[in-house]
C-alpha cells in the first residue's frame, strides 16, 4: 500500500489530539485563533472540513546534515508520541527570497558554519522529540512546519533553544514564523 507522506495540521474549534494553548506570531502575519489541532495523514486535498486553518507538509530526506551530524542525530533521536511528552510546539516558518536565491553550499554555510543550528539543537536531544515537514514545493503559505514534543520538565530548555536559534544569522532570512504551543488533549473525536 502506497502511503502518503503528506500530513495535514488542522486548527479547529471542536476537537483534536492536541489542545492549543497559545498562537504567537513571531515574525510576519499571524494565524487566526483556534482551540484544537488535528494532525493526520492526508493527500493534497483537505481531510478536515471544519478547520479555521489547515497547513500541510511532507516528510523528506535531509538537505544539510553531513554524515557525522546525521549519525549523532540518529543516536540521540527521540520518538514522538511518548506519554510523558505532554507538551508540543508547532512552529511554521517561511524563509525569504534572498535565502532561496542562494546556492546549496551558501545555505549550508549559514545554516551550520555560522548559525550552528544542528550543533545547538543536538544539545537538547533526546529531551525534545522533533520532526521536520517541508511545504515550500506544494504551494503552502510556509516553507516548513517544525514539530516538537517534550515533557513539562523541559519547558525551560525548549525556551532557551528557540531563543538561541532566533538570534542566529539563519533567522535573518525568516520572514514569517508562528509559535504555536500545545498540550495533549482529552477531547479527541475522530
Ligand atoms: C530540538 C533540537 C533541534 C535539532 C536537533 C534540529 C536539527 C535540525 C537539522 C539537522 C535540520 C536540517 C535537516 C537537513 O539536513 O535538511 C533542521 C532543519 C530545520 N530546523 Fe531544526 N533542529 C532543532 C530545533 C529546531 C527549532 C526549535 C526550530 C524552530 C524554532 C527549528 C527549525 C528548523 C527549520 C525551519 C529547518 C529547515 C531549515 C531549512 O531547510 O532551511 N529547529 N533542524
Amino acid at each position: 500500500v502506497l502511503q502518503s507522506n503528506i500530513f495535514e495540521f488542522a486548527g479547529n474549534n471542536n476537537s483534536g489530539n492536541w489542545e492549543i494553548s497559545t498562537i504567537q506570531p513571531i515574525i510576519g502575519d499571524p494565524l487566526p485563533a483556534a482551540s484544537f489541532l488535528k494532525i493526520q495523514q492526508a493527500g493534497i486535498a483537505n481531510v478536515e472540513k471544519d478547520s479555521v486553518w489547515s497547513l500541510k507538509g511532507f516528510t523528506s530526506n535531509l538537505r544539510y546534515a553531513e554524515k557525522a551530524e546525521k549519525e549523532k542525530l540518529q543516536v540521540l533521536h527521540a520518538e514522538l508520541g511518548k506519554t510523558t511528552a505532554t507538551l508540543a510546539a508547532l512552529i511554521p516558518i517561511r524563509k525569504n527570497d534572498a535565502w532561496w536565491a542562494l546556492a546549496q553550499d551558501e545555505r549550508r554555510k549559514i545554516f551550520e558554519s555560522t548559525s550552528k543550528h544542528t550543533e545547538t539543537g543536538l544539545k537538547y536531544l533526546p529531551a525534545i522529540a522533533r520532526k521536520l515537514y517541508h511545504c515550500r514545493d506544494i504551494g503552502q503559505p510556509f516553507d516548513f512546519l517544525t514539530w516538537f514534543e517534550y515533557a513539562p520538565a523541559y519547558v525551560n530548555q525548549f525556551e532557551e533553544l528557540v531563543f538561541t536559534l532566533r538570534q542566529t544569522e539563519e533567522w535573518k532570512y525568516i520572514d514569517r514564523e508562528i509559535d504555536i504551543r500545545l498540550k495533549r488533549s482529552n477531547f479527541f473525536l475522530i
